[in-house]
């Protein structure tokens, strides 16, 4: 891995430098919600009070300044998740959404060549999120994935692959259980299936692929509403009910049952009379 990385840094630099005047290398850094991640600036030179690290948003036009000249600029929203590698990489805490985009490393020393390197951030996202949806068997379920990536940067369409696979890491595509979707041009792919009982904690997982090699995955686990912790739940919530009806009703129903008996009683004691009658007059 290390080894390609040179051999690949190496025919940039011979490829760009006559072009740019300076050296420039490309990186793919992938990551999903509350990561960690670090941004390489590989340079030979461990000093890293010459480096400067920028992020250009999504429709900046001019960078944000994280790092300048090895320190860190406080007045960016986002300072206390960064912080600057002994390499002169950039690690940033517990990742969101909001740190796609390009980052450049960039020094410069005096009387050579300025040193850049293009660091592209992508995540990956999958929605709805497991544990925010009320789903059951027999409902229709549609997951979609997302990689949300600098728009300067069409990654689908330079042979990174979005699928969907399950907990074997099977490529569901040709799973006549599931309608799969994609649009490579826009990094986005989605599951659509009717869900089985035994689906419950069953995982499907969305993954970002360059041949055969996975760089970032996302998985969704299905969980239905009656998992143990809520039917216990349910059941108590149940039992309390009854037992709240009974206490209000129990003395009324006593009550009513006296009144029934008596009723019963003194009719019992009227009809007494008639019934023998009754019998007496039908033997005839
Ligand atoms: C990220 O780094 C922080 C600080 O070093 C550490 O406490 C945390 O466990 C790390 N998180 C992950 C997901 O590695
Ligand atoms: C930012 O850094 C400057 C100088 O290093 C310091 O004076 C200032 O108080 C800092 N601001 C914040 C918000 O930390
Ligand atoms: C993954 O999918 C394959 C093909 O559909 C299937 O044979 C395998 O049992 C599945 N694995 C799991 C854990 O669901």
């Amino acid at each position: 891995m290390a080894d390609k990385c040179h051999i690949y840094l190496l025919g940039l630099i011979i490829l760009c430098s006559p072009l740019t005047g300076t050296s420039e290398v490309e990186h793919h850094v992938f990551f999903t919600d509350d990561e960690n991640v670090t941004l390489p600036c590989n340079n030979v030179r461990s000093d890293c009070t010459t480096t400067e690290w920028n992020y250009y948003g999504e429709g900046y036009s001019e960078p944000d300044k994280l790092f300048s000249r090895g320190i860190k600029k406080n007045d960016t929203e986002r300072h206390e998740r960064l912080n600057l590698g002994s390499d002169c990489s950039l690690n940033i805490y517990k990742t969101t959404k909001e740190d796609y985009g390009l980052y450049n490393c960039w020094k410069n020393v005096n009387g050579e060549t300025p040193y850049t390197e293009n660091v592209y951030l992508h995540f990956l996202h999958v929605s709805p999120p497991s544990t925010q949806t009320e789903i059951r068997p027999g409902s229709s379920v549609t997951l979609s994935c997302q990689l949300y990536s600098d728009d300067r940067n069409t990654l689908c369409k330079k042979g990174f692959n979005l699928v969907w696979v399950n907990e074997s890491g099977v490529n569901l595509q040709t799973d006549s259980r599931y309608q799969i979707s994609s649009s490579p041009e826009h990094c986005y792919i989605t599951l659509t299936t009717t869900l089985l009982n035994e689906d419950n904690n069953r995982e499907w997982r969305c993954q970002i692929t360059k041949g055969t090699e996975i760089k970032t995955s996302v998985s969704y686990t299905v969980k239905y509403l009656a998992d143990s912790k809520t039917s216990i739940g349910l059941l108590l919530r149940v039992i309390i009910i009854i037992v709240e009806i009974a206490a209000v009703t129990t003395p009324t129903v006593i009550l009513l049952q006296i009144i029934r008996e008596r009723r019963a009683e003194s009719k019992r004691r009227a009809e007494t009379p008639r019934r023998l009658s009754e019998t007496y007059y039908n033997l005839e």
